[in-house]
């Protein structure tokens, strides 16, 4: 064998490792800051960042596996991993320095490679510190490769060299012109728009249950291959499609920019019908679950400022909102409930926002929190969710130009008495008669048609459909009429329509 084949190993392996590791770098903040937007998928980026920092630990293993092998450099194992143990020294003035950085720089992607395949199990903001460490490591790793290969005076090595450290220098400075992936705001990411009634279907599996209150538990999911979760905007809900044939639908409340994992909060509700008590019993971290979504009934629109109004677990959509807003965004949230031990979030959110959260917890303050104050003077958006009494409380006293809100349950809202109507399907070119006593919803499905429905009482927006023609009655409490009727939806499970004029894409 030639004598000189593990020098060749170990000069060949080390550059390799080092591209590697510079597109890795420049990959990960392709991803973080999405500049390729929208060229780039985030699927694929992450991918390819994760095989190439796995792939760069495989020659770095090589490179120090070749330096122990070759007979020349004679490398001890304590000279691989202790730094300052080697002597070796290319450039004399600079003693041990370049070697032991090299030392350095494997325990720095240990560091990263390892706390990165722990990232579920690992508190965000740790694993964020250690990964920043890469940035630090390509540039340390530059040093090193310059100053103690055997080859840095050869011209091909040379070129090699400025380009991969060119790359860095582009990356961090892309990374520090561009600091934060573009937070989602609902008018400018997604827009509104109908759920076309599709039930789009996935299994997610759950990675943590957890008290997020009395009576409340959170739960985080992940895509069974831990993708990138599907983007969402605030504001939006997933439907979980339970074992025991029951959809319930759970905003989301994680951080819209935070694609590692989609989060909920469910309170164990004291009438309920079956949904949440059975999640609060049966829902167990490892289960795998059917999910549908998210959609959204409840925008956020741009606005200089904001007042959130969170009455206990309609407290969900509004962190979403709040995680997504931009630093300087003016905001203030009113979160009001019983006791702060039955209030979801409240710390965490107290700690972070600090004196913009203003929480009135009936068993402290009593007696109900003063609107008129908290909005005397306000002309910004309203953003209400909580039960009934505050949303009518709010909806009496802010103009609906700039009120947004959802409910936990149904308005009764007065119909008259129901008369027997016609409905054209378009795309199955059908006029189905719908009866006095029969739902829409019911009789499209009655005719082939194959409408998923949830809450039946116009609440959820799960039934969704497009309108192509004609006037619906609305009398659902999804969002309001006008909203309705100028993005040309309707809820057929409760909704319907006089004559023969109405047109459904269906
Ligand atoms: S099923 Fe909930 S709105 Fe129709």
């Amino acid at each position: 064998m030639d004598p000189a084949i593990w020098w060749y190993v170990t000069r060949s392996s080390a550059i390799i490792a080092w591209a590697l590791m510079v597109i890795s770098v420049m990959w990960g903040i392709l991803l973080a800051t999405r500049v390729m937007k929208p060229k780039d998928s985030p699927g694929w980026l992450l991918d390819l960042h994760r095989w190439m920092s796995g792939l760069s630990v495989v020659f770095v293993g090589l490179h120090m596996f070749s330096l122990y092998m070759d007979n020349f450099a004679h490398f001890t194992i304590p000279d691989l991993f202790v730094p300052f143990h080697s002597q070796y020294a290319k450039v004399a003035s600079l003693g041990p320095w370049p070697v032991a950085l090299g030392v350095l720089c494997f325990y720095i992607m240990i560091a990263v490679q390892g706390t990165s395949l722990m990232m579920k199990k690992l508190p965000r903001k740790y694993w964020k510190a250690i990964h920043y460490s890469s940035y630090v490591l390509v540039l340390v790793v530059s040093f090193h490769a310059g100053w103690s290969g055997t080859d840095v005076r050869a011209w091909a090595y040379r070129i090699t060299a400025l380009v991969l450290i060119f790359i860095t220098t582009v990356a961090l400075i892309v990374r520090i012109l561009f600091p934060k992936p573009a937070k989602t705001l609902a008018a400018t990411v997604e827009g509104r728009r109908p759920n076309q009634n599709v039930a789009n279907k996935h299994n997610l599996a759950i990675t943590k249950t957890y008290s997020a209150a009395a009576g409340i538990m959170g739960i985080d999911f992940i895509t069974p291959m831990q993708e990138v979760m599907p983007a969402w905007v605030p504001g939006s809900h997933i439907t979980l499609h339970l074992p025991n044939g029951l959809q319930r639908q759970y905003s989301l409340c994680s951080d819209p920019a935070d694609r590692t994992h989609y989060s909920v909060a469910v309170l164990n509700s004291p009438n309920s019908r079956g949904g949440s008590s059975w999640i609060h019993e049966n829902l167990k971290s490892g289960m795998t679950i059917e999910v549908s979504g998210p959609h959204n009934h409840f925008e956020l629109e741009a606005a200089q400022e904001y007042l959130f109004v969170a009455g206990g677990i309609g407290i969900t959509p509004m962190k979403a909102m709040i995680d997504s807003l931009p630093q300087r965004r003016t905001w203030r949230l009113l979160y009001a409930g019983r006791s702060r031990s039955s209030m979801a979030f409240v710390d965490e959110l107290v700690a972070e926002h600090g004196s913009r959260v203003i929480v009135h917890a009936d068993d402290e303050q009593g007696g109900h929190p003063d609107l008129d104050a908290l909005l005397a003077g306000f002309d910004g958006h309203v953003y209400v969710c909580g039960p009934e009494p505050l949303l009518n409380a709010m909806i009496q006293r802010v103009p609906a130009q700039r009120l947004h809100f959802e409910r936990f349950s149904a308005v009764d809202r007065d119909a008259g008495e129901a008369e027997q109507f016609e409905v054209t399907l378009s795309r199955s070119h059908k006029t189905v008669t719908v009866g006095k006593d029969e739902s829409l919803l019911d009789a499209i499905n009655a005719n082939g048609g194959a409408l998923i429905s949830s809450c039946g009482e116009g609440v959820c927006g799960t039934c969704e459909v497009r309108v192509l023609k004609g006037t619906p009655v609305h009398l659902d409490s999804v969002m309001s009429d006008e909203d309705k009727d100028a993005i040309g939806v309707m809820y057929p499970c409760i909704s319907r329509s006089i004559g023969k004029d109405l047109v459904l894409d269906i």
